[in-house]
């Protein structure tokens, strides 16, 4: 299914980008894979390069999805090099938790800058390119709390529901258009990600989102293969939270008892003193 094709993956150092792009490269495609340090991007080029057949191509491009100028910068050189994309999986993520009232404005806008708007700026740059060639998939990286709130999460929250909601109205106005749109809503899952976040999390925090168990990113990538496989619009890796994400929708206010007695069992009052 993806032997020859041109896919963009944001985020394709590290964490999930990175276990798909290993994926995606033993299925044959060629790749490009975007994040903002190169010593890390050019380490997984390197490996990914050991394992490909002759004619297939890893192409690494260093870029901030942030400054929309750099993706469509990026972009004009990801075309040039490999030529038009037929997929562009929007990987690229950062996370920040912590009390609201401690939690700086600025703070907000760094993380919707990369979460959502960097998501926004690569679908932007990638549609020319799709319609040139009569389609293509996008596949947008929310998450399981794109879907529930959380304690502590005021931030990540807000830009995940934002990444969601895009994709949704997206879904929509681009499938006459042939440009599909995909959505991964996977639970926590092991990363250089979490291990930072794990470093300075609060406790509720811990608490509420381990409601759901972690899973495995190499879980997360087979269950992300799967569904892009079989083109499924919605992807929600794991059985635990395909039900927790059900009994949500169709119990909402048992669901919110739930999360309210785990915060509860965690509090550390206003005054966050044990
Ligand atoms: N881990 C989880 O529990 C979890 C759960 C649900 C959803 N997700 C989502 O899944 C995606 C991948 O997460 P992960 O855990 O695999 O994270 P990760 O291991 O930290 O990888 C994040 C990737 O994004 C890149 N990146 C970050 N900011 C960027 C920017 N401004 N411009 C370009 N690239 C940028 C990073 O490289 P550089 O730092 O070098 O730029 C890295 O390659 C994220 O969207 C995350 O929100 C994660």
């Amino acid at each position: 299914m993806f032997s020859d094709k041109n896919i963009i993956i944001t985020g394709g150092s590290s964490g999930l980008g990175k276990a798909l792009a290993h994926r995606l490269a033993r299925e044959g495609a060629n790749l490009a894979l975007i994040a903002r340090d190169p010593a890390k991007l050019e380490a997984v080029q390197y490996e990914i390069n050991r394992g490909i057949r002759p004619g297939q191509r890893i192409v690494a491009i260093s870029c901030d999805v942030s400054n929309y100028e750099s993706v469509l910068n990026s972009f004009v050189t990801i075309v040039e090099t490999l030529g038009r994309p037929d997929m562009l999986i929007n990987s690229a993520g950062v996370i920040t938790e912590g009390y609201f009232e401690d939690m700086a404005i600025e703070k907000f806008r760094e993380i919707m800058n990369i979460n959502y708007f960097g998501t926004l700026h690569c679908i932007k740059a990638a549609i020319p390119y799709f319609k040139e060639q009569h389609g293509g998939v996008i596949v947008n990286m929310g998450s399981i709390a794109g879907r529930f709130g959380a304690f502590g999460y005021s931030v990540y929250c807000s830009s995940k529901f934002a990444v969601h909601g895009l994709t949704e109205a997206l879904r929509g106005e681009l499938k006459p258009q042939k440009i599909k749109f995909q959505l991964v809503c996977p639970p926590e899952f092991t990363s250089p990600m979490v291990e930072d976040l794990n470093k300075y999390r609060t406790r509720e925090n811990l608490r509420v989102a381990h409601t759901m168990p972690v899973m495995d990113v190499d879980r997360v990538a087979d269950a992300v293969m799967k569904g892009l496989h079989k083109g499924r619009y919605l992807i929600i890796p794991g059985r635990m939270t395909r039900l927790l994400d059900l009994a949500n929708r169709v119990f909402p206010l048992a669901s919110r008892l739930i999360v309210d007695l785990q915060t509860k069992l965690a509090y550390r009052g206003p005054d966050k003193k044990d």
